[in-house]
């Protein structure tokens, strides 16, 4: 059993192997979400934060459609990836190591924040410390964005992970060793965002939530 893994080593291994140079980029789009995040509630020009921003298929999108894109995310590896793919791309940028529930930048910065496929990767107490962040450090008004993976992905977690007392598993056996996953009931989403500060929540085809919320 190799339960000693971290969730921050499990996600630095997954990004430390890959090279902008070589990598396929033709398999990294952005969230089919995000467009109409943009163009609903962002006006051109804004400074967005990209938190968890991973390999940067999102911070890439934004960065194209003229935004000025921020993006943290606790993995060096990923990092070093968004930095060498902004380089490649010719984009503009800028990239922090840095946990998502404490955001090093400033109060009321951003124009819009958006946390994709990431806030169910941490525990509900980090969840909430995360959501504190990103309002503190938004525009009071603007809006965020969040997804959520569905909550049943993965059938045989059960076999491959142990249950944390808030119910978040650790993967302990099989691939995602170290990585963290809530699966968040709809209702939990709800009560973690609060029911007054969501502006929609959708379910897409493949079940996954996706929120805006304040
Ligand atoms: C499934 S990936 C999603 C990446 C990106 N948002 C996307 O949509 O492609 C989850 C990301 O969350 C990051 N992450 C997990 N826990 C974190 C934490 N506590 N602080 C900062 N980043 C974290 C991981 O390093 C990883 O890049």
């Amino acid at each position: 059993m190799k339960n000693n893994i971290s969730p921050q080593d499990y996600w630095e291994s997954r990004f430390k192997d890959i090279d902008p140079e070589t990598y396929d980029f033709s398999e990294s789009k952005p969230a089919a979400t995000l467009a109409h995040f943009c163009d609903k509630y962002l006006k051109e020009g804004d400074t967005v934060l990209d938190v968890a921003c991973g390999g940067g298929r999102n911070a890439h999108y934004l960065a194209q459609r003229g935004y000025t894109v921020y993006g943290i995310d606790f993995a060096k590896s990923a990092i070093e990836f968004c930095k060498k793919r902004f380089v490649r791309f010719n984009l503009s940028g800028t990239f922090k190591q840095g946990t998502m529930d404490n955001l090093a930048f400033p109060n009321d910065f951003f124009a819009g924040v958006m946390c994709m496929a990431a806030i169910d990767h941490v525990t509900t107490d980090c969840a909430r410390r995360v959501l504190g962040e990103i309002r503190r450090v938004l525009v009071p008004g603007k809006a965020i964005l969040l997804t959520f993976d569905h909550p049943k992905q993965d059938e045989d977690i059960i076999h491959l992970a142990e249950v944390l007392v808030d119910g978040t598993f650790k993967y302990i056996h099989g691939e995602y060793v170290g990585m963290l996953f809530r699966r968040y009931t709809d209702e939990e989403i709800e009560l973690l965002i609060g029911k007054q500060n969501i502006i929609s929540f959708d379910h897409t085809e493949e079940g996954a939530r996706v929120i805006i919320c304040k």
